[in-house]
């Protein structure tokens, strides 16, 4: 199981011990929203950002996240800047084949996102060539939304497809992740969860990353398989 803080939702006052923050959290993972004002209505940061903060989170697994409409022209600046996974959405339809295939080529793990207005069919064709199949719980451009409950079903049958075909990609959730959405997210299948406001707003990250991952764990239906 990997928890990622999501960067988006730290003090951009202070980023660098926001990222410090995160890497001593027990967190695995530092999950980097990059919004291009045009994919999403909204605009984040860009690589010079992850560049700066990437000495801070030494450890940490960069997992950048581009709701971008042209990330063609972004891969190997987020690589530079040290990214180690890259997620395109499937929204991007024939783009999308050239563009997981760059990400590899790159030497980079790679990554797929669906919106919630997506099918989840959508990311069929593509199964066997990603590492990380990304379920978007929210309709992505800002953090702080709500969880969309209507997303569980797609989880579970990502999760079904990949044991289906003996697929291994991580099965990943982000936006409106908490103690109460994460128990859910975890039952469906899901192994990776995305969660800013509430990591980042913790007084205590270390602590919130063990609750957070202590409830997971308590849903994962591959345990409570063993157990019976
Ligand atoms: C939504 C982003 C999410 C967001 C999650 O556009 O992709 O990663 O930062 O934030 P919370 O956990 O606050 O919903
Ligand atoms: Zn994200």
């Amino acid at each position: 199981m990997i928890i990622a803080p999501s960067l988006l939702a730290a003090d951009f006052t202070r980023l660098g011990k926001e990222a410090e923050r995160a890497a001593k959290s027990g967190a695995e993972w530092l999950h980097l929203d990059i919004m291009d004002g045009q994919f999403v209505p909204n605009i984040s940061y860009g690589p010079a950002v992850v560049a700066a903060v990437r000495p801070h989170a030494k450890k940490l697994f960069f997992d950048v996240h581009l709701m971008c409409g042209k990330p063609e022209i972004l891969l190997e600046p987020f690589v530079a800047a040290g990214a180690d996974q890259i997620i395109v959405h499937v929204e991007l339809a024939d783009k999308v084949p050239q563009l997981l295939w760059k990400i590899k080529s790159l030497g980079k793990k790679v990554g797929l996102a669906v919106n919630p207005p997506t099918a989840i069919t959508a990311a069929l064709p593509h199964l066997d060539k990603i590492d990380l199949l990304l379920v978007m719980t929210v309709n992505p451009g800002f953090g702080g939304q709500s969880f969309i409950h209507e997303c569980l079903p797609k989880i579970q049958q990502a999760d079904a497809w990949r044991r289906d075909r003996k697929l291994n990609y991580r099965l990943e959730v982000d936006g409106g992740i908490n103690n109460q959405t994460v128990a859910d997210c975890a039952h469906a299948g899901a192994d990776t969860f995305v969660a800013g406001t509430a990591l980042f707003s913790k007084h205590n990250m270390t602590a919130a990353v063990a609750k957070m991952r202590k409830i997971a764990h308590a849903h994962d239906p591959a345990l409570a398989d063993l157990k019976v």
